[in-house]
This record gives C-alpha cells, structure tokens and sequence, in this order.
C-alpha cells in the first residue's frame, strides 16, 4: 500500500502563523504536525509516500523530509498550484499510485492510535473505500457521514444540520476507483473539488464504504485553540527525560528537557517539553507547554502555550493559550496582567 499526504492548502484560518510557512509545519510538542501524520502512515506499512505541496514556503516543506530516508520512507513530491481541493490533490497522485490500495492522511489531523490494523483490514476487504469516524461536538465544521442500521448511507461535506455527530477524519483508505469518480467530480459551493463529494458518488454508484470509528484521540487542528488543544494531548503520551542542566529547580510531573538545556531557579510543573540549548531563568513554566530549541525565557510565567525556538522573552509576562512563532522576541519592562498572543515569526513586542 502507498500513502499520500496533504500538505498543501493556505492555511488562512492560522495566520498570522502560516503567513512564513505551510501550518502542517506548526510544532506539536516540538515536532511538526505532519510528522507525526507521516509516521503514522509509514507505521501503517506504506513507505513509499507523495507529499502533495503548494501554497507559501513549500520549499521548507522540501528541505525538512527530503527524500525521507531520515523518516524510513521514499518521497516524491506533486505540486498542486492552487488548493482546489481535497480529491483535486488526490487526483494528481494517480501516476504515482498506480493500480494499488492506498491511504491518504490529511497533514493537519492529529491521532494518536495507530491505523494499522485498518490498513490490514481494508487490503483484506473488498470495499472501494474505508474511513475513520470520530465523535464531534460542532458538527458542522466536518465532513458527516449519516448512519441507517450500522452501514452509512450518505456523506455530506459541513453540513448546515448535520444528521449525526459523526465527523469524516482525515485519513481514508481507497482503491483506484476513486480517479474515475473525481474525473467526474463538480466543484462545491466553497470552488473545491471535495473527497466528501467523490465518497458519497462512490455510495450512490452501488460501491462499498466500510468505516471504523475511533473513540481515541484525533483532532483536525483548524485554529489555533485546536493546536493548543493536541499540544496538551501529546505532551500527556510523551515519557519523561532530562538530558540539561538545573540548579535550585522544582520539577514535577511528565517534563522532557533536551540537551544543554539550562534551567535556574524556576518551576517546571508537566506537562512540559523543553528543547535544547534553551536558558530558562526564574520562570514558572506549565502545565500543557512547549518550548523550542535555543530559546530564552526569564521571570516569565507560562501554561497552554507553544513557544517556538530561537525566542527570547523577558519580564513579569503571565502567558496563557498562546501561540508564539519562531524568532520572536517579548520584552516587558513593567508589571502585567495576563496575556494571549498569537505571534508570527520574527514579532517583536517591548511593553
Ligand atoms: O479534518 C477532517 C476534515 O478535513 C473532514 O471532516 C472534511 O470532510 C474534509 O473536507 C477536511 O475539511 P477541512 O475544511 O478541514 O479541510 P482543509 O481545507 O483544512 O484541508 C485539509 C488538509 O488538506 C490541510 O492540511 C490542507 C490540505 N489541502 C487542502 C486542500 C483544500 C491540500 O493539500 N490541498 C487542497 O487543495
């Protein structure tokens, strides 16, 4: 089996973060979101993947797997132009795919399970197509899929009254199939071409949809509340290490600080990921947080944060469910009361 991953779009809803580079690029626990998707699929037993890049910086998309060797995995890479859609990007895979079963994982959904025993499921079945259902609370923000007597009966993409609560993730198996029907594929209200679209023709032809439902986690991290939200959960999964430095340091619960890391008279309370080479100083730091690589912090005090690498940030600054982009840098120089921040890269803010 072969496995594409999306990893172009452009990102709007996250700007000003995406506004350097591609969101699926955006640290989770100091690792990129897509990381963990092309993990996943690799892990699923597809080694040989089609990065789907376009829109802003997808050359550091390029420079970061390169031909995936550092991954186990072989790349190749499609440009798509212009986000024309989920099967739109699909599509252009179909050389590449050939007459095999494969997989496609969306670059910005987060599980934390692995999909191995559905790929083996669905090389074993005789369906076109199989897809992983998840439990929503705002349904209308997804892809649904309706539901008579355990078999779905239609897929409908964010619907205005969703029949179920029952959310399309981004992760569908499918066979080559799937390229006739998109050939025939009309655009959608929002001008794309929609895999919701190409499953439900798939249905209405006589085809075989199986699904699984997953009732572990999974997050399509559209904002920036969704980013913060699968820090906290991957954070929690993580095993603790400590592999720097620290004098008159408290630090409790599930902590992972890297190498030459250096934290002074602070509290750390997990979880809590610190890269290397960072100098934490009088700092209260935690629960949910994530620190990059060489950055600075001193008297500050964060929890449900991601701080990228190579920040400074100084002063009595009370941080709260914020996103600070690489490169930054916060300097305050009086008293504060707490703040949110959703930084792009390079920021500089004195107060
Ligand atoms: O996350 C699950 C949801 O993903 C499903 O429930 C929906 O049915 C499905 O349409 C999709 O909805 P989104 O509105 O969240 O899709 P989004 O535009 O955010 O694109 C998903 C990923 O695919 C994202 O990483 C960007 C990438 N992408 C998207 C488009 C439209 C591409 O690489 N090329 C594209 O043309």
């Amino acid at each position: 089996m072969k496995g594409i991953l999306l990893h172009g779009g452009h990102g709007t809803r996250l700007r000003p973060l995406t506004h350097t580079g591609p969101k699926q690029l955006l640290p989770i626990a100091n690792k990129p979101m897509s990381q963990y998707c092309l993990e996943s699929i690799r892990d699923a037993g597809a080694t040989e993947i089609a990065i789907i890049i376009g829109g802003i910086g997808s050359n550091k998309v390029k420079e970061y797997y390169a031909d995936g060797k550092k991954f186990g995995v072989k790349i190749t890479y499609v440009e798509q132009e212009y986000p024309k859609g989920i099967a739109h990007a699909i599509r252009l895979c179909k050389d590449f795919i050939g007459s095999e079963k494969f997989l496609v994982f969306l670059g910005d959904n987060i599980i934390q399970k692995s999909i191995l025993d559905y790929a083996k499921d669905f090389e074993k079945s005789d369906a076109e197509a199989s897809i992983l259902l998840c439990e929503v609370d705002e349904p209308s923000r997804f892809g649904i899929a309706d539901m008579r007597d355990g078999k779905i009966t239609k897929i409908m993409e964010k619907p205005q009254k969703p029949p179920t609560n029952l959310a399309v993730t981004g992760i569908y198996f499918l066979t080559p199939k799937i390229f006739e029907i998109i050939d025939r594929l009309k655009p959608s209200w929002r001008n794309e071409l929609e895999i919701t679209d190409a499953l439900q023709m798939l249905l209405e032809e006589g085809n075989k949809i199986t699904y699984h439902t997953i009732t572990d986690y999974w997050k399509d991290t559209g904002t920036p509340d969704d980013i913060i939200h699968a820090n906290k959960a991957i954070l929690q999964s993580m095993k603790p290490y400590f592999h720097g430095k620290k004098d008159d340091a408290h630090v409790t619960g599930n902590v992972m600080v890297g190498m030459n890391t250096q934290i002074h008279n602070s509290k750390i309370g997990g979880p809590v990921i610190i890269g290397n080479n960072c100098v934490i100083d009088g700092v209260n730091i935690g629960p949910n947080t994530s620190i990059g690589d060489n950055t600075k912090l001193s008297y500050c005090n964060i929890s449900d944060s991601i701080i990228m690498s190579n920040c400074i940030l100084s002063g009595n600054l009370k941080i709260r469910k914020s996103i600070i982009a690489a490169n930054s840098n916060i300097i305050l120089e009086d008293d504060s009361d707490e703040k949110v921040f959703l930084l792009g890269e390079g920021t500089r803010i004195t107060l």
